[in-house]
């Protein structure tokens, strides 16, 4: 399992500041829509001068038509990320076409790529009203559709993991948000488990936030949770 920290502080500046805190540390870095549109490309490439060996997942969650999908991700591509997503809601045949797209491109080098299944914000009752089904009826239904499509794996909760791997492959990476140290705090994360939690349904990379950037020492809260992996 790896660590894979969310980069969502206020500024561009404050990311850095905590890429560079942490950049003895083997991890994975999650730039999201808030700090890609503050830093956009310069960002990426400031966060591989700190530490050449930071792997960066960048969360835009594509979601538009086939063609603007792939248009977009061959764009992704051409930035040398090394993991990037789309909603599993935009359809197996537009996930194929932003897979076909960059494999196309990149071959070998091409990025990983994830779908997002259900936000980890949503409970049952807010989740209904837009599917019209349960979270975890649905987030099969898209598991199974993003690995037909020919991704790498799924954004999804801990509790959705090993269903996930059950009806893809055990190789099919599941990346988990939602993480708290402590069950206590949870923010606006509704579905949260544990890094234990996390560990014992299989999962492949968890996100960790909030707990990791608001705490008075990140450097420590990263390492404690690099031991529990
Ligand atoms: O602060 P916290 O640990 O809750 O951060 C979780 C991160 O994962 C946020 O950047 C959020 O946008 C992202 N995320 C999520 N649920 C998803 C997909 C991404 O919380 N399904």
């Amino acid at each position: 399992m790896k660590l894979c920290v969310a980069l969502d502080r206020e500024t561009t500046e404050k990311n850095l500041q905590l890429a560079q805190e942490l950049s003895g540390l083997d991890l994975w870095l999650k730039v999201g829509l808030r700090s890609f549109l503050q830093g956009g490309q310069k960002f990426l490439y400031d966060l591989k001068q700190i530490n050449s060996h930071y792997k960066i997942f960048l969360d835009l969650k594509l979601y538009d038509i086939p063609n603007t999908m792939a248009d977009a991700a061959s764009e992704i591509g051409k930035m040398g990320v090394d993991m990037f997503n789309v909603h599993a809601s935009s359809g197996e045949y537009a996930m194929r076409s932003v897979v076909e797209r960059v494999e196309k491109e990149l071959g070998e080098k091409k990025p990983l790529i994830l779908s997002v299944t259900a936000l980890t914000s949503f409970d049952e009752s807010g989740f209904h009203k837009i599917y019209n089904s349960p979270i975890d009826a649905k987030v099969d239904e898209f598991a199974i559709s993003s690995f037909n499509a020919g991704l790498d794996g799924v954004v999804c909760s801990v509790h959705e993991s090993l269903s996930i791997k059950k009806y893809t492959a055990d190789s099919f990476i599941t990346l988990t948000p939602g993480i708290r140290p402590q069950k206590s705090q949870s923010d606006d994360q509704q579905r949260v488990a544990t890094v234990h939690d996390a560990h014992n349904s299989r999962v492949d990379f968890i996100v960790v936030g909030r707990p990791i950037y608001q705490s008075k020492k990140p450097l420590e809260v990263a390492q404690t949770i690099i031991k529990q992996l």
